[in-house]
């Protein structure tokens, strides 16, 4: 059986940034609260005329240019968003047309900051055994859109943005073991209250924006990145002191540190990029891996760990080599 490698990587952000200092005019809120709660200091917003597909188009050209892998060649195209163009078609379908792509399989997945992580081991699946030898997974969100910008205790943690990674098969791994879970019973702590089949209204007041008990997610995102860190590592019999480069979920600065601190990973070897562009979800963990990538922290051969957190609750972790 063959492994799936990353062989490109890519990401996007949206021109227009909204600081925290912009922030302090639109709410009750302070850039020095959101920096010593967060670590966040701006984040991007989609405008009028950009959508999560434009988004995720632009990430998936970049990884595809790093790859050199062209549109026909694609087997698989899976999209992690929670902030899809439309309820149908699915968004992967969107983009796989703008990229011109041949009739490849093309789905969404919502395990919402978890996607790019679901998506991974989606497609590693199909590489491993042969159902897909080339797969682009991009996690890419426009959050800003159910954004209740009248919500201080959300409004300030969130941002746009993509990030696209390219798979191809390979006979050296690559991923080397991912793991995703789920627990519907806490629906309740990070949520939207209406959608689709349930109260079809895009108001604040009837439910169609985030909502969140910030300090319960806080404490078992920390508890999940320790423990899912750790089941991964221990599953290829590995130690932490193994992984040259952690890729948490970019929520926040402080879920971070704590998550790396439990862990005993120091910070030197953690990728955080929070600070520039906020919580972006599925989008998070591509595009901090990308910014790292590009800048030179990440190498070719370097062993990455990733792991991801989010609404459902969804969890989920990838220990790979570059
Ligand atoms: N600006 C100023 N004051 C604020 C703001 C704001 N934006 N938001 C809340 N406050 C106030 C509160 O009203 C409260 O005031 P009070 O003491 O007078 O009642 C005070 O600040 C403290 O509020 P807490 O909610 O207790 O603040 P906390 O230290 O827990 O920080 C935060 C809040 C940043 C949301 C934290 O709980 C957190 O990081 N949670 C994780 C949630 C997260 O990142 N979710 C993202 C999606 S899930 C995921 O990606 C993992």
């Amino acid at each position: 059986m063959s492994y799936a490698r990353i062989a490109g990587i890519g990401s996007y952000l949206p021109e227009k940034v909204l600081t925290n200092k912009d922030l302090e005019g639109m709410m009750d809120t302070s850039d020095e609260w959101i920096r010593e709660r967060t670590g966040i200091k701006r984040r991007h917003i989609a405008a009028d005329d950009e959508s999560t597909s434009s988004l995720g188009l632009e990430a998936a050209r970049r990884a595809m240019e790093m790859a050199g892998v062209t549109a026909d060649e694609l087997d698989l195209i899976v999209v992690g968003t929670c902030t899809p163009d439309k309820v149908i078609p699915a968004t992967a379908c969107i983009i796989q047309r703008q990229l011109g792509a041949k009739r490849c399989p093309a789905v969404d997945i919502n395990a919402a900051c978890s996607g790019f992580i679901y998506g991974l081991d989606y497609a590693n699946r199909y590489l491993r055994t042969g159902g897909a030898s080339k797969a682009l997974v991009i996690g890419v969100e426009t959050l800003s859109r159910i954004t209740n910008w009248e919500d201080r205790t959300t409004a300030v943690l969130f941002g746009d943005g993509a990030g696209a990674a390219v798979l191809e098969t390979s006979d050296e791994p690559g991923i080397m073991a991912t793991h995703i879970h789920a627990n519907g019973e806490f629906e309740d702590l990070l949520q939207t209250q209406n959608g689709v089949s349930l109260g079809f209204d895009a108001s604040a007041a009837a439910g169609a924006f985030i909502e969140m008990n910030g300090n319960a997610v806080f404490k078992r995102a920390v508890a999940t990145f320790d423990s899912m860190a750790r089941e991964t590592v221990a599953d290829l019999d590995g130690h932490l002191e193994d992984i040259d480069w952690f890729i948490p979920h970019q929520a926040n600065m402080r879920i971070i540190t704590a998550a790396a601190k439990k862990l005993g990973m120091p910070m030197e070897r953690v990728i955080a990029t929070v600070d520039e562009h906020a919580n972006t979800s599925a989008a998070s963990i591509p595009l901090a891996m990308d910014l790292a990538v590009r800048d030179g922290r990440i190498k070719r051969g370097d062993t990455l760990l990733m792991a991801a957190f989010g609404a459902g609750f969804t969890w989920g972790s990838a220990m790979l080599k570059f």
